[in-house]
């Protein structure tokens, strides 16, 4: 499809019915990140479940060194041209940091952002029993909430740097304590952020409500990756838990210096991009031009 056009439409819309569903059958949930228009028509064309427009944006977009900078107005404009791109897959906008922390009242007033300017399904915001009663007010104004805990990025400073999370006995009960005080709230979902596989399967078991796992092991109800990673769009580092399915870093800069030597060779435009103009015309152009 290109800009603009409608995305094809034979899919089936994704809501919450059909997730919990997906997971009483044992059937994964796919779900990745998108922050665009473009990123989101293709996974809504391919059938992805859930879309996030995460807050991770801050490095994928904008190159933040981190998500604490991110605003609500970043927040709502990128999960509005996402959910525009996406119509059938869930679409969740990621709440920022300092958008629900400060009161409920805040929490609540936030995430009807999400829904009514950007129109999105749902929010997601982190934290365990810490956020709690911000969760239960959210849904209970009608919001659909996913939670997320474990490695939580936005607190990665109190959390001592990007490390897994719930690898010793304290550790790991807390998280199982987070992930069912969050379904207690009303979460719909919770995702869980960078912990060993069996605390991914002890808490997906638990759990009535659909468990998504980015580094949690292969055992929680579906997986979630950040789709800068998964497609490889930059160089350098990533994390454990991400599975590189493309080398987008490539393509593109092999694609940029083809354009780039063929504008310093003068090799493009070619004849078969340029708009035609009749001799007669042009010659009359050239005869009026001399006149003056
Ligand atoms: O913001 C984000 O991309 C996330 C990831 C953990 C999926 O929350």
């Amino acid at each position: 499809m290109s800009y603009g056009e409608d995305a094809p439409t034979k899919r089936r819309v994704v809501t919450i019915p059909y997730l919990k569903e997906k997971k009483a059958k044992g059937n994964a949930i796919t779900m990745l990140t998108a922050y665009d228009f473009p990123t989101a028509s293709i996974q809504d064309e391919l059938g992805i479940d859930i879309i996030l427009c995460g807050d991770s944006l801050g490095m994928t977009v904008y190159g933040y060194k981190g998500t604490v900078p991110v605003t609500m107005e970043q927040m709502v404009a990128h999960s509005e041209a996402v959910k525009r791109g996406a119509p059938h897959c869930f679409v969740i906008g990621d709440m920022p940091f300092m958008s629900y922390q400060v009161s409920v009242e805040q929490a609540v007033t936030n995430a009807g952002r999400f829904m009514k300017e950007a129109g999105v399904d749902g929010v997601k915001l982190e934290g365990g029993v810490d956020v709690a009663d911000r969760v239960r007010a959210i849904t209970k104004a009608g919001i659909p909430v996913m939670g997320h805990i474990g490695l939580t990025p936005q607190s990665v400073s109190a959390l001592g740097g990007f490390k897994a999370q719930g690898r010793d006995v304290s550790g790991a009960l807390k998280l199982i304590e987070d992930a069912l005080a969050l379904e207690e709230a009303g979460a719909f979902a919770v995702l869980l952020e960078a912990m060993p596989p069996e605390l991914g399967k002890i808490i997906s078991e638990r759990a009535g409500i659909p468990i998504i796992g980015i580094g949690a092991g292969p055992y929680t109800d579906g997986q979630v990756l950040v789709v800068h990673d998964a497609l490889g769009f930059f160089e350098g580092h990533v994390a454990k838990f991400v599975k590189q399915y493309a080398n987008l870093n490539k393509v593109i800069k092999e694609g940029l210096q083809n354009y780039i030597d063929d504008v310093t060779n003068r090799t493009f435009p070619a004849p078969e991009h340029c708009y035609g103009m009749e001799p007669e015309v042009l010659k009359a152009i050239e005869a009026k031009l001399n006149q003056k």
